[in-house]
């Protein structure tokens, strides 16, 4: 059995912080061992000295779990950062042309393998997905993941209408290429599948019914979609389901809607639709680079946690700009300045940490620094460049350490990544070929 002692400060939470005084909300070992055994952590607590296992010292760098993405698109890593007014425009631009290229041959392996490299620079260790509509880029997605032996989560996207002919399946050939990738990856290793219907927009009434059919033979498997990101989006959707009372319930009316349903975005919603969030238990995920980008809007929170919606944070890329979820809780704390509603260090970090696996339903897996979790954990220097050096020097608790991580923090902060107990950032080869 191998056996690895990893010692520095460790920080891992326990529940949501209620202020940025929840000392009860995590524990913090000033002087911490996180021991792990065949890429589990079997123990944390106080470093001692022992004689027969492997020590890594990472004084006086902190030490967290692994950060958790809730919503991005691998596919569109090539198209980060594409000028648009907003996102009909942008999707019909660049990202719907971009995704045709997952059709050829090896594209998506490359591509894949850059994304995988990228997330584990940036200290992301579990991400959730979307793939292209191409089976074959899923495929190339699981397989990464299998190779790196990380716990991910993804799916093809289902789109039959509203989009160009190269990306388009139908009702039937989505329902086929879905279930048949479930078959080959939900439960394989660390895989999860999620269906994804894309959006109301791209896909047909006979397409949600689809899903709703593989919701009801999957019940294990997670569901994601887009809702209520911008206002146009939301009044072609509601031409196209003009049955349904709101977006919300297009959704709900092909049965959708679920705890292990991931509803990226949720900006616009009324009071009836956060209800039915709440009700049913599906997780809305704020992805505030992107929303900030596109010129979305700005995510509620406090309105979203007073209904007693589930909530997580991702970086949406490629409407998102950084795959860095430090970034992201940095541009998350700025549109809830923007909105009059605070967002404290500690809550950031719990979201992007515990909060994300409790809104996977994984907590007990992945998200803390806890016995018989994976080791999946990330190394932070909260003095990594020299503006950040200079900043440091006047840090007068851990709660502030944390902000400064969030406000000034990128992959140059993620000193090492570990995935299962394994070194995974200092191991990275050179930059994969890029792929024109
Ligand atoms: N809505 C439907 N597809 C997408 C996408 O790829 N990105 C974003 N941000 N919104 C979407
Ligand atoms: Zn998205």
């Amino acid at each position: 059995m191998s056996r690895t002692i990893l010692r520095g400060r460790v920080l891992s939470f326990l529940h949501e912080p209620q202020g940025i005084d929840d000392d009860a909300s995590y524990r913090y070992w000033e002087d911490g061992a996180i021991t792990i055994e065949d890429g589990i952590i079997a123990a944390v607590g106080d470093y001692v000295a022992e004689a027969d296992a492997e020590l890594i010292d990472h004084r006086p760098h902190l030490i967290l779990p692994g950060l958790i993405d809730m919503h991005l698109h691998y596919v569109q890593s090539q198209i980060i950062g594409s000028y648009a007014a907003s996102l009909l425009e942008w999707l019909n631009t660049y990202t719907f042309v971009e995704e045709q290229r997952f059709s050829q041959q090896g594209h998506a392996e490359v591509l894949a393998g850059a994304f995988f490299d990228e997330l584990i620079r940036n200290g992301t260790t579990t991400a959730v997905a979307y793939c292209s509509s191409h089976p074959r880029s899923v495929d190339a997605f699981f397989g990464e993941a299998e190779k790196r032996n990380m716990l991910m989560v993804g799916g093809k996207v289902m789109m039959d209408r509203n989009a160009p002919e190269a990306l388009l399946d139908t009702a039937q050939s989505g329902y086929d290429d879905t279930k048949s990738l479930i078959a080959r990856w939900h439960g394989r290793g660390k895989g999860l599948y999620a269906i994804s219907p894309r959006f109301a927009i791209t896909s047909t009434p006979d397409q949600l019914a689809a899903s709703r059919a593989l919701v009801a033979e999957y019940p294990d498997c997670y569901v994601q979609t887009h809702l209520s990101e911008n206002d146009a989006e939301i009044s072609y959707s509601m031409e196209l389901y003009p049955g349904s009372p709101d977006y919300t319930g297009i959704y709900e009316d092909y049965g959708l809607l679920g705890p292990k349903t991931l509803l990226g975005h949720c900006i616009h919603l009324n009071h009836r639709e956060t209800g039915v969030l709440a009700e049913t238990g599906a997780v809305a995920v704020f992805c505030p680079t992107s929303n900030l980008f596109l010129g979305s809007g700005l995510f509620d929170r406090d309105r979203l946690a007073r209904a007693g919606v589930r909530m997580g944070l991702a970086t949406d890329i490629g409407g998102g700009t950084s795959y860095s979820m430090l970034a992201t809780m940095d541009e998350a704390y700025k549109v809830m300045q923007l909105r009059g509603q605070r967002l404290n260090p500690l809550a950031s970090f719990y979201m992007a940490t515990l909060g994300n696996a409790q809104s996977l339903s994984l907590a007990g897996t992945i998200g803390a620094v806890a016995p018989g979790h994976a080791a999946d954990l990330v190394v932070l220097d909260v003095a990594a460049t020299p503006a950040m050096k200079l900043r440091s020097a006047t840090i007068g608790s851990l709660a502030e350490e944390l902000f400064v991580l969030q406000t000034m923090g990128d992959d140059r902060s993620i000193v090492e990544v570990y995935v299962a107990g394994a070194r995974a950032k200092s191991t990275l080869g050179g930059l994969a070929a890029p792929a024109a």
